[in-house]
């Protein structure tokens, strides 16, 4: 008597290919194990923001986002009281990666008279210079006018005014929620990051 046709090998097919007791072949066994194992390092890489789209770090250099000097560092003797904010993205100290893969990654610069630095704020300036976030918190726009007062910043598509001399605080709304700020320093005149964002970037998530 003949054995049954379903555990017959088809001689046409090669040996990592049989059937075992799950009706697996060995080959997609052995594939779906090396898949599981690959899995979890699959999720870190996905989830590992690319240097572009990373926030900005410690040590990162400030460079200029646009303008014809777009991409060269920032330094304190660029920046003069009283002038709109300049534009600036972080850039990777070691391979002069420029973030600018997110635009949340975006900082405004202005310098400010050192009266108008209040104290929690002075310890994340550099020379009077403060860095916060350039997207307002209402509805993401660039904010890009100065007060004439010399220390707020405003939005231009709906006023919304932020306290550059104070942590980013609303002054006038709109917005409802301060500017991140970031913390730098100078070394040798270069804008240097000191610290991550403090605070939310862009506006509310619906
Ligand atoms: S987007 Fe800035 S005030 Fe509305």
């Amino acid at each position: 008597m003949h054995a049954g046709t379903g555990n017959r090998i088809d001689p046409d097919r090669d040996a990592d290919d049989e059937l075992g007791t799950c009706g697996c072949t060995r080959r997609s066994l052995l594939a779906g194990a090396l898949a599981l194992t690959l899995a979890p390092l699959q999720v870190a890489a996905q989830n590992e923001p690319s240097a572009r789209n990373a926030r900005p770090r410690p040590g990162d250099r400030l460079v200029f986002s646009d303008g014809e000097r777009a991409g060269q560092p920032v330094s304190v003797a660029d920046l003069a009281i009283g002038v709109a904010p300049r534009f600036a993205y972080p850039a990777d100290a070691a391979t002069q990666t420029v973030r600018d893969g997110s635009r949340l990654n975006q900082v405004l610069l202005v310098r400010l008279e050192d009266k108008d630095i209040s104290d929690q704020t002075r310890p994340h300036s550099a020379e009077g210079v403060v860095a916060y976030s350039a997207i307002c918190t209402h509805y993401g726009c660039p904010v890009t006018l100065m007060h004439e007062n010399k220390r707020a910043v405003i939005c231009n598509c709906h006023g919304s005014t932020f306290d550059a001399g104070n942590n980013g605080e609303i002054t006038v709304g709109p917005a409802t929620r301060r500017l991140a700020i970031l913390p730098i320093k100078s070394v040798d005149g270069a804008l240097i990051v000191a610290a991550p964002f403090i605070g939310r970037l862009g506006p509310p998530q619906e």
